[in-house]
């Protein structure tokens, strides 16, 4: 949600800039902006829409930017104030001396404004933004030492919410001062220059080596050093990790979208998730991060799951497999939720937050919550070194690789797997027999060969697809393990399509959803040979004799199907546990095949962003 790139050093800091914001962009695409220093001064731009249309804006005649080495730039999701030239970051001061972007939200900034409106200054957006430039520049004492970083804590100490913010002053042009409390900034500490970024994608082109800052920190960055403190000055040393990222992994290769390359990547992102993790010699999950929690996880009496969205239906995933598997009490939450409704955190409880980017607001103030009272905190976070990551007492990485699609694929894939390990680690601790584990243990090494063969069929759902994009209206129903993926196919279907779509546990259908059945509504079971098979049948029946459009997901090898439903997906067979691990699949090949044919835009769907750090 929003992206933030900065660079001081020696290249042309234009170029380098729009280069990171390109590959931030999946943060927020609203609109965008760059501020270049020189001696001249500050030099800004933004525009609406695309990094390209403000590259190609900078590229026309008479809009170049002059040469500088130190700049920033941004790419917006706009919250406060609608996605328009004058919103966009960089921010100015009145007096055109203080540059600033921002990631967050300014929660006092209206009362901020009106006591700087009354000071006699000016403002030009509808903007929370703005006040933090304005007021940095109001604390401003000119040339002094380290002038710009005081001013920039004196204002931080009067602002209340979120921000990750870089800042340049038109008086001292070779210095960034960049800060946090909330959302993510990490600095790159290169040869003989630094790249400042929302996230490692960013940065990882020019060096590996980076530092997290955390929640109330800054840093101020000269072309020849960087120094850390935190917002009320007291000097921190800065601990340089490396990063571990790939850059291919962000390229698109030979498929058109990023959704789609992520959807196919599956088997090679499970494989990697289940590297290490299974030892099917001696029969064991290897989960190196729980180690020293195992006793814990024996003992836990309650396990609260929270997450947003996707990691949300994930979790719910995680709820049956903890209560069937583990036998522990399980709930999943909504982050969201969870953080204000005053929640009752018994000893013995353990909260896991689920997040692909580590970074979502909401789940990390849940996580805060629970930890607060009293929780054990553990993480199944994809993002290495994100927040919610540092901030969990323990947890296990997916390793899926980076996901750009702002639809959430292999990360689902990942956070399932991972539950499922943590489900058999604790079952086999407390009473579940070897023979059952091993029985676990060979399926799971499965999954990446059998998610081919339902890969291999996206060109017949692209067909099933086409027939029904001109439907505003979809139902996705589901049982058991399967009921999560019929909400999950849902949001797939709604968020980058744009058709309504919504998802239910099939037997609830009876008690009202079914009003909504007319003729030729597509309504999409997810039905594989299981326990609950015969029942979901009868619910197909039921939907059939109101004229629905049945596509099913159904188990290979079952024919019967054929005969009550007009288009059939086949998954391999698996242990019912590990189904929507295969069922998922064919969901999100028709939501990416539906969105394609409507002529969506599928990694960059309306109004959305890929890591939600706002409230
Ligand atoms: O990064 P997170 O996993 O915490 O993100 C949570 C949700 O914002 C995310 O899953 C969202 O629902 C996706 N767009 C779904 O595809």
């Amino acid at each position: 949600m929003c992206g933030i790139v900065a660079y001081v050093g020696k290249k042309n800091a234009q170029s380098l800039l729009l280069e990171g914001l390109k590959r931030l962009e999946y943060r927020g695409y609203d609109s965008s902006g760059i501020c270049i220093g020189d001696k001249h001064g500050l030099h800004v731009r933004r525009a609406v829409g695309r990094i390209s249309i403000l590259e190609a804006s900078l590229e026309a005649s008479g809009q170049h930017l002059p040469p500088g080495h130190i700049g920033m730039a941004h790419t917006r999701w706009a919250t406060h104030g609608a996605p328009t030239e004058i919103n966009a970051h960089p921010h100015v001061d009145d007096h055109n001396t203080i540059a600033l972007v921002h990631n967050g939200i300014i929660e006092n900034y209206a009362t901020l404004k009106q006591l700087l409106i009354e000071k006699g200054h000016k403002f030009a957006s509808q903007t929370d933004t703005e006040v933090l430039a304005v007021l940095i520049a109001h604390f401003y004492k000119g040339h002094e030492d380290d002038g710009l970083a005081k001013a920039v804590q004196a204002a931080l100490h009067e602002a209340r919410g979120t921000y990750g913010i870089a800042v340049m002053s038109a008086h001292d042009p070779e210095t960034l001062v960049v800060a946090r409390r909330g959302s993510p900034l990490i600095i790159g500490v290169g040869n003989g220059e630094y790249v400042v970024a929302s996230d490692a994608a960013a940065i990882v082109e020019h060096t590996t080596q980076v530092v997290y800052l955390n929640d109330n920190e800054m840093a101020v960055i000269k072309p020849a050093s960087f120094k850390t403190m935190t917002i009320d000055d007291v000097p921190v040393t800065p601990e340089i990790k490396e990063v571990e990222f790939k850059l291919e992994q962000m390229e698109l290769g030979k498929y058109d979208h990023f959704m789609l390359k992520e959807i196919f990547e599956q088997p090679i992102s499970i494989e990697n998730c289940l590297r290490g993790r299974i030892d099917l010699h001696e029969g064991r999950v290897v989960l190196g991060g729980l180690a020293n929690y195992a006793r814990d996880l024996v003992r836990a009496r309650r396990i609260i799951i929270t997450g947003c969205g996707t990691a949300w239906h994930a979790g719910l995933v995680g709820e049956y497999l903890m209560e069937d598997l583990a036998k522990i009490p399980t709930e999943v939450e909504y982050a969201s939720e969870f953080r204000y409704r005053n929640p009752i955190v018994e000893d013995g409880t353990i909260v896991i937050a689920i997040s692909q980017s580590g970074e979502t607001a909401d789940t990390l103030a849940a996580l805060r919550e629970a930890k607060d009272r009293g929780a054990l905190s553990l993480g199944i976070i994809n993002t290495v070194g994100s927040t919610i990551a540092r901030e969990t007492d323990a947890g296990v990485y997916l390793h899926v690789g980076p996901e750009i699609g702002v639809a959430s694929t292999k990360a689902f894939s990942g956070q399932l797997v991972v539950e499922s390990l943590l489900a058999l680690f604790i079952a086999r601790r407390k009473y579940m027999s070897q023979n059952v584990l091993n029985e676990f243990l060979t399926a799971l090494t499965k999954v990446p060969e059998k998610l081919k063969t339902v890969l291999e069929q996206s060109e017949h759902i692209k067909t099933i697809a086409a027939q029904y994009v001109d439907r505003e209206n979809w139902l996705f129903l589901g049982r058991g393990y399967n009921y999560p993926v019929a909400l999950e196919g849902a949001l797939k279907l709604k968020e980058i399509s744009y058709i309504h779509a919504e998802g239910l546990p099939a037997a609830e259908m009876k008690h009202g959803p079914i009003a909504l059945i007319s003729a030729g509504m597509p309504v999409v079971f997810i039905a594989p040979k299981g326990s609950q098979y015969e029942k979901i049948l009868g619910n197909i029946q039921e939907v059939k004799a109101r004229g629905g459009k049945i596509i099913a997901v159904a188990s290979e090898g079952d024919e019967h199907i054929h005969t009550v439903a007009d288009h059939v997906i086949h998954v391999p067979e698996i242990i019912e546990p590990l189904q929507p691990l295969l069922t998922v699949v064919p969901l999100q090949l028709l939501a990416y095949h539906a969105a394609v044919a409507r002529g969506c835009n599928v990694d960059k769907p309306r109004n959305l962003a890929k890591s939600v750090t706002v409230e």
